[in-house]
C-alpha cells in the first residue's frame, strides 16, 4: 500500500511495499513519488494521477515495475483519490505482485487452447476411424476372393498398407486427444527404462552417451507399458535430433509427493504420490516461442522428411490420459529436460503380456446380432462374421435389435456405441444383460469409451469393448475370447 498527497509526495509506504520493491519507508516518505522511478513508470504515474483527479478509480491494471535491485516485477495496480473536507487531499494505491497470477492465467489460456485442439482432432480421428474401418474391413474380405490373381493381390496389399498407416495416424491423433485405447498395468518404471535403453542405444549411436539415474526404491505406477515405452522412445529421438554432434542423455527416476497444501502450484498436479521420469539432453534447446507450441499436433521445426510433429503430442496426450502431467524446461544452447509424472500404484508390478495372434479364430455356428447404423460398415461386418462361421442377424438401431432378441436366441450382440435413436449401444448392453444374462455383448466404438464404465455404472464381465478400426482377426479373437469365458 502506498499513498501520496495531492502534489505527489509520499505519505505512506508500508512494509509490504518495502518487501516488494526493496526501498525503505525512510527513503520514500516525504519524497516525490517520481523519485527512484524509471522514466517509463513516471509517465504511467502521470496518467494514473490525471485519471484519479478526474474522480475515477483504477482497478487491477496490469503493469511492470522495477525493484531497487533493477529486476522487474509484474504488478496489478488499483488506486483512488481521497478527500479531506471535500477537498482533494491525495491518492492511495495498492500494488499486487501479479507474477503468479499472470503465470496461472497464461497456463490456463494454454490449457484451453490444447483442449480445443484436442476436441477437434479427437472428433476428426473418430470419423476417420469409421471410414478406415470400412476400407480395412472390405480389403480384408476381398483379399481371399482374389487369391489366384497376383496383380490384384498386390494392389489390395498396397491399399491395405496405406489404410493401416491411416489408422496409425488416427491412433496418434486420438492419443493427443486423450482418447486412445489404453491398457494400463501396474509397472516398474525402472525395469521398463532399462529395457528401452537397450533398444535406444542403437537409435542413438555412439556419439550420445546414455546415463541412467534410477531410484532403487521407486514406487510402481499404473500406466500402459507399450505407450510409456513409445513415449520414452519419442523423447530420446528428439534428444538425438537436438544432439547432431553428440552429447549426453540422462534419464532420472524419482518418487514425488505433491502435498495437499500445494494446490497444483509446483508442478501442475493434484496432490498425491507420483513417479517422475526426467529425460535430459545437453542438446540445442528451445526458445520460449517454440516451447509454447511443442505439444501441438503437427508442430515441428524439422524438415518434412524428418519430423511429423506428432511425437510430443502423443506423449502429452498419453501422460494426461494416464492421470499424470508433463512439463518442460529448456533454453537455447543449454539443453532440454522433459519431466513426466505418473500416478503411483500401490501393489506389485506385473507387465501384461501382449498377445500377437495372426490366424483367424473361427466361430462354431454361434449367432451374432450386429447392431450398426452405418450401412457400409454393417455390410462389411456381416460378411466378415459369415466368413468366420457365425450366423448373423442385423439391426441398424437398438430398438430393432431388441425385437430381434425377443424373436431369436442370440449368443453375442456386437453393437456400435454411438447410434441415432433413443437408446445407444450402452443402453442396449444394459438391457441385454438384464433380460438375457446368457447373451454376451461386444461393444465397438471409434472412441475408446473409457467413459463407458465411468458415466453409467460399471459394465459387468459379460460386456467387452473392441476399438475401431479393427482387423478381421481382432474381431475373430474378441468373439472367441467372449464365447470361451
Ligand atoms: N529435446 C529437444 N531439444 C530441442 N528441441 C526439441 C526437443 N524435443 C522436441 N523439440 C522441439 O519440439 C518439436 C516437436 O517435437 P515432436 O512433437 O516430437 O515432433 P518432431 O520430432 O516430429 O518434430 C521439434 O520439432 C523440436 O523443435
Ligand atoms: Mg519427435
Amino acid at each position: 500500500m502506498m499513498a501520496m498527497d495531492k502534489d505527489g509526495n509520499r505519505l505512506l509506504w508500508n512494509t509490504a511495499a518495502q518487501k516488494m520493491f526493496g526501498y525503505s519507508a525512510e527513503e520514500m516518505i516525504g519524497n516525490n513519488a517520481s523519485k527512484f522511478m524509471p522514466a517509463s513508470n513516471r509517465e504511467d504515474l502521470g496518467h494514473f494521477i490525471e485519471h484519479l483527479r478526474a474522480g475515477h478509480v483504477i482497478h487491477s491494471i496490469p503493469d511492470v515495475r522495477r525493484r531497487r535491485d533493477g529486476t522487474t516485477i509484474e504488478v496489478r495496480i488499483s488506486g483512488s483519490a481521497f478527500y479531506a473536507s471535500g477537498e482533494l487531499a491525495g491518492f492511495i494505491g495498492i500494488m499486487e505482485d501479479a507474477t503468479k497470477l499472470n503465470t496461472t492465467e497464461r497456463q490456463l489460456v494454454h490449457a484451453q487452447k490444447m483442449e480445443a485442439i484436442g476436441a477437434l482432432t479427437g472428433g476428426m480421428a473418430h470419423d476417420f476411424n469409421n471410414l478406415l474401418g470400412i476400407i480395412i474391413g472390405n480389403l480384408d474380405l476381398v483379399g481371399p476372393i482374389l487369391e489366384s490373381n497376383e496383380d490384384a493381390q498386390s494392389i489390395v496389399a498396397d491399399a491395405l498398407d496405406a489404410a493401416l498407416r491411416g489408422a496409425e495416424l488416427t491412433r496418434r491423433l486420438l492419443a493427443f486427444a486423450r482418447r486412445q485405447p489404453l491398457q494400463p498395468a501396474s509397472i516398474s518404471v525402472n525395469d521398463l527404462i532399462s529395457d528401452v535403453t537397450k533398444l535406444l542405444q542403437r537409435t542413438l549411436g555412439t556419439d550420445i552417451t546414455v546415463r541412467l539415474d534410477l531410484n532403487g526404491n521407486l514406487w510402481n505406477t499404473l500406466a500402459d507399458p507399450a505407450q510409456l515405452e513409445a513415449s520414452l522412445i519419442n523423447l530420446a529421438t528428439n534428444a538425438r535430433d537436438a544432439l547432431p554432434k553428440g552429447g549426453k542423455l540422462t534419464i532420472t527416476t524419482r518418487n514425488c509427493e505433491v502435498p495437499a497444501t500445494d494446490f497444483g502450484m509446483t508442478v501442475g498436479l493434484k496432490p498425491g504420490d507420483y513417479v517422475s521420469i526426467e529425460v535430459t539432453d545437453t542438446g540445442a534447446g528451445m526458445n520460449p516461442e517454440v516451447i509454447d507450441h511443442i505439444f501441438e499436433p503437427f508442430f515441428t521445426t524439422k524438415d518434412r522428411a524428418k519430423g511429423t510433429g506428432l511425437g510430443l503430442s502423443m506423449v502429452f496426450g498419453f501422460i494426461n490420459q494416464s492421470g499424470g502431467h508433463i512439463s518442460v524446461d529448456s533454453e537455447p544452447e543449454k539443453g532440454t529436460t522433459f519431466r513426466l509424472y505418473l500416478p503411483r500404484m500401490i501393489g506389485t508390478a506385473a507387465v501384461a503380456p501382449q498377445p500377437e495372434a495372426q490366424t483367424y479364430d473361427m466361430g462354431k455356428g454361434e449367432t451374432v446380432l450386429v447392431v450398426e447404423d452405418n450401412d457400409a460398415l454393417r455390410r462389411t461386418v456381416v460378411r466378415q462374421l459369415t466368413e468366420l462361421d457365425y450366423k448373423v442377424i442385423e439391426a441398424d438401431n437398438a430398438s430393432v435389435a431388441l425385437k430381434s432378441l425377443v424373436e431369436a436366441k442370440v449368443d453375442v450382440v456386437f453393437t456400435d456405441i454411438v447410434m441415432p435413436g433413443e437408446a445407444d449401444g450402452i443402453d442396449l448392453a444394459h438391457a441385454v444383460s438384464e433380460t438375457w444374462p446368457d447373451t454376451k455383448v461386444l461393444l465397438t466404438s471409434g472412441f475408446p469409451e473409457s467413459k463407458v464404465s465411468g458415466d453409467r455404472g460399471a459394465l459387468n464381465a459379460s460386456i467387452k469393448l473392441l476399438n475401431k478400426p479393427y482387423r478381421k482377426s481382432d474381431l475373430a479373437r474378441a468373439l472367441r475370447e467372449m464365447l470361451a469365458a
